[in-house]
């Protein structure tokens, strides 16, 4: 029996509780469809910084690095100033473990309300692929004369020919993989961010060449926006840059029903990835036994197919869609007629 060495990161706020589902899941396929899970839980997160002051060891990397894949569920801490976990936890295993995709499939499940007026499950159905170790988030900057009347703040976008064309040639792999309207959109900003926009668009079109059975088709971000709002069935695959791809996979949230739907995984084709639910920790609704666990869910299912567990993805997609069209009310906290746990007890009793 094949047997894979998982990571698993409850993380902060509602975090724990989404994974425990996602794992409970998880667990009953492996029972059904013959593979083992071995679990290692972190406990990376705002508790333990708090307690300890520790973000991520030395130690911790070197663990992290020997999983298959890892499971997160949210870093973020009502406690601890912003940035500080996110940087120090988030964005480093993202940088250090190389993750340079993120890939966020926005896709409306039927029988899941979008705030967008007469559009469904065929119009809605896009991925978004997110460069996801540049651009803006590398923290390259600094202040000068902090505090002052001519305080300087620079924050730099690093944009490398490699980072860009790695992320680009995934894209264009994955779209022709996925195969639906076989169009790759590049989103940018080529009127305003006439060097890194330029040299995603120059990429693009070279890489383009070589896959003459993909339509490519460029778009602003601003002007991607609207059409997500207006025209979501023009997208099959966007392609774009770290900041933009945050700002955009947030709207395509909405429109697949909300953040307790929307997974992703932030990928290294050839090292470890680590599939999250895209929502954040919801501090609000910690503890209530009442937030969607949904997204934590289809990360595992998005886990498994990385895996190479086909069949087991398969079917945990099926039973979510099951679930949400037949059973599950609403997609919001609290709204959804289920509890957290009683719907991973619905979701793994469909399987
Ligand atoms: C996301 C989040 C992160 C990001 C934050 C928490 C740093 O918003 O995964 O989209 O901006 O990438
Ligand atoms: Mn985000």
């Amino acid at each position: 029996m094949k047997k894979y060495n998982i990571g698993v990161i409850p993380g902060d706020g509602t975090g724990p509780e989404v994974v425990a589902e996602s794992v409970k899941v998880i667990k009953a396929a492996s029972g059904k469809f013959g593979f083992g899970v071995d679990l290692e839980y972190f406990d990376f997160g705002g508790d333990r910084y708090l307690k300890t002051g520790v973000l991520l060891s030395d130690e911790d990397m070197a663990k992290f690095g020997l999983k298959q894949a890892v499971l997160l569920g949210a870093i973020g801490h009502p406690d601890v100033k912003p940035g500080i976990l996110e940087k120090g936890i988030l964005l480093n295993l993202r940088f250090t473990f190389d993750q340079y995709i993120n890939l966020r499939p926005v896709m409306l499940y039927d029988g899941v309300d979008t705030p967008l007026k007469d559009k469904g499950p065929d119009d809605i159905d896009f991925a978004v692929i997110r460069e996801n170790t540049e651009g803006l988030y590398t923290g390259s900057g600094g202040f000068f004369k902090k505090g002052t009347a001519d305080e300087i703040a620079i924050q730099e976008s690093v944009n490398t020919r490699k980072g860009v064309e790695r992320c680009l040639r995934f894209a264009f792999e994955y779209t022709r993989k996925r195969n639906k309207k076989n169009k790759l959109t590049l989103c940018g900003k080529t009127n305003v961010l006439t060097y890194a926009s330029d040299l995603w668009e120059r990429t693009f079109y070279e890489i383009a060449e070589e896959y003459p059975d993909i339509t490519t088709d460029y778009a602003h971000v601003d002007a991607t926006c609207m059409w997500m709002v207006k025209n979501p069935e023009f997208f099959d695959v966007i392609v774009t840059d770290n900041l933009f791809g945050d700002i955009i996979t947030d709207l395509g949230a909405v429109l697949q029903g909300g953040m307790g739907v929307a997974a992703g995984g932030n990928i290294n084709p050839e090292g470890v990835s680590m599939y999250e639910p895209i929502g954040g920790s919801a501090p609000k609704y910690t503890g209530l036994n009442v937030i969607n666990p949904l997204a934590a869910i289809a990360a595992g299912q998005m886990m498994l197919e990385q895996l190479g567990e086909d069949k087991a993805a398969a079917a945990i997609d099926n039973a979510i869609k099951k679930a949400v069209s037949a059973d599950i009310k609403s997609m919001s906290a609290g709204k959804m007629g289920y509890s957290t746990t009683e719907i991973g007890d619905l979701i793994a009793s469909y399987l």
